[in-house]
């Protein structure tokens, strides 16, 4: 459509201005920005004709807006979430992270791809139609989250407490990456996840290692140990249970990842810059990384790490930790079966303590819907070629709750791409792909329409 060409350059002004927020939620200290950046959002969507409020409670605000002039036709509950990962480390960025730079064909900023320019595509689809022709082909309400980032749950208690609000057929959810460039891509299974934090103590201070060593007990010892009791070098995780509810994909589903256009080596060295990949052997890459449960080690305090060399034994050591769960892993189990293996696995002479900071089912979604089937169509339109189905390593915890609680599929078309660099230095998105996002959405509703 036309406005969807014309409008261009005000898309992108705008998205700019949303980028410009620095809605961190990790920090504490971006509260007010976390707030901006809700009521920008919700500004949009009522400029684009739609009525709206933030939902206060707890944690972040929720932003929530309806149009529902289609009775008769389907309600499509549209989600994305405008908080943003930090941008550290800043000065691997080439411009700064909350002052967005269009370089060639990409923009970039911190939240560009993950998730505001996602996001802002599902607004501006909806604004297009509704400013040509004064009306929408199907019914929306928007969901705009600003806790995603850190694994926070309001969300899934309001979404939990009001079902009746929310009624929908389907939701569509921007926040996924396309397979490769100009490969339209519709993911249908996400990981879930425990993330947790391990404090390990030993002695009551710090001990001169020299005098003491050979009898303390050592607590980053004790971290180093009890991590590696619990993978392997294969990459095989050793937590008593942790594989039994694995569900392994079909063959179908085997067969298509088997057919995606793929070079392996420009994975490994361009895209990741490692030398070579890891994991279990045996098992395929795509398997390795959307069907089978990680445990990764993100960070290690303690003792000491200045410049040159203190003879110390700690007296306390923490390490935050992660398992990435897939269907049918259930998070409280996992967290359980986790908690006991490092009880198990502590040394003697230290004390444990793990702590779970957040937790999220896997998801899986089943492709043989009409929504799915749509989604699909309207993609292959505008990207000119046949969709590709596939699942995603990381985790949108909200997916599970809207299958549960309301009792809906949800459609994630992605408009991401692999090298769009989320939750690191110089994150981008692809700016074909945000005007493309755009059109490709918009040419969706009206299929369902
Ligand atoms: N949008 C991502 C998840 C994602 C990335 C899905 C790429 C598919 C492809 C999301 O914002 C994210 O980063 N989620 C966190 C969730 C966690 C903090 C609960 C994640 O996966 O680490
Ligand atoms: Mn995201
Ligand atoms: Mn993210």
């Amino acid at each position: 459509m036309n406005y969807y060409r014309e409008n261009q350059a005000a898309f992108l002004e705008g998205l700019k201005a949303w980028l410009r927020i620095p809605s961190i939620s990790t920090l504490s200290e971006h509260k007010p920005d976390i707030r901006r950046a809700a009521e920008f959002a919700l500004n949009e969507l009522r400029a684009a004709g739609l009525s709206g409020e933030l939902i206060e409670g707890e944690g972040n605000p929720l932003v929530f807006a309806e149009w529902s002039g289609a009775p008769g036709k389907p309600t499509l509950l549209l989600y994305g979430h405008y908080d943003v990962q930090p941008p550290d480390p800043l000065d691997e960025w080439k411009s700064p992270p909350f002052e967005p730079d269009v370089r060639g064909q990409d923009i970039f900023a911190r939240g560009s791809s993950d998730d505001k320019g996602q996001t802002y595509i599902l607004i501006k689809a909806v604004e297009g139609l509704l400013k040509t022709r004064g009306k929408l082909p199907v019914n929306v309400k928007f969901l705009i989250e600003g806790e995603e980032e850190t694994g926070g749950e309001h969300i899934e208690s309001y979404v939990g407490q009001k079902p009746a609000r929310l009624k929908s057929d389907a939701a569509i959810i921007c926040d996924t990456e396309m397979f490769a460039p100009e490969l339209p891509t519709i993911c249908v299974g996400l990981r879930g996840m425990v993330y947790a934090e391990l404090l390990v103590e030993g002695a009551n201070h710090d001990l001169h290692s020299g005098v003491y060593g050979g009898a303390a007990p050592n607590p980053m010892q004790a971290v180093a140990e009890i991590i590696s009791a619990l993978k392997d070098r294969d990459g095989h995780i050793l937590i008593p249970g942790f594989y039994d509810r694995v569900v392994p994909p079909s063959p179908k589903e085997r067969e298509a990842w088997a057919r995606l256009p793929f070079d392996e080596r420009e994975y490994t060295e361009k895209e990741m810059g490692a030398r070579e990949l890891v994991g279990e052997p045996g098992v395929p890459l795509f398997e390795r990384l959307w069907a089978r449960p990680t445990f990764e080690v993100h960070g290690i305090r303690g003792g000491f790490t200045g410049e040159g060399a203190k003879t110390v034994i700690p007296a306390r050591a923490v390490a935050k930790i992660s398992t990435r769960l897939v269907a049918d892993q259930d998070p409280t189990e996992a967290a359980g079966q986790l908690k006991q293996a490092v009880a198990k696995a502590c040394p003697r002479g230290v004390t444990a303590e793990l702590k779970v900071l957040h937790s999220a089912p896997p998801s899986l979604v089943n492709p043989d819907n009409r929504f799915i089937h749509a989604a699909a169509d309207a993609m292959s339109e505008i990207f000119g070629k046949p969709t590709v189905y596939i699942r995603s390593g990381g985790s949108i915890p909200i997916v599970a709750a809207f299958e549960q609680s309301l009792g809906i599929p949800s459609v994630m078309m992605g408009f991401g791409l692999p090298d769009d660099n989320l939750h690191a230095p110089n994150e981008k998105l692809h700016l074909p792909n945000f005007y493309r996002g755009i059109e490709a959405v918009a040419r969706y509703l009206e299929l369902l329409g």
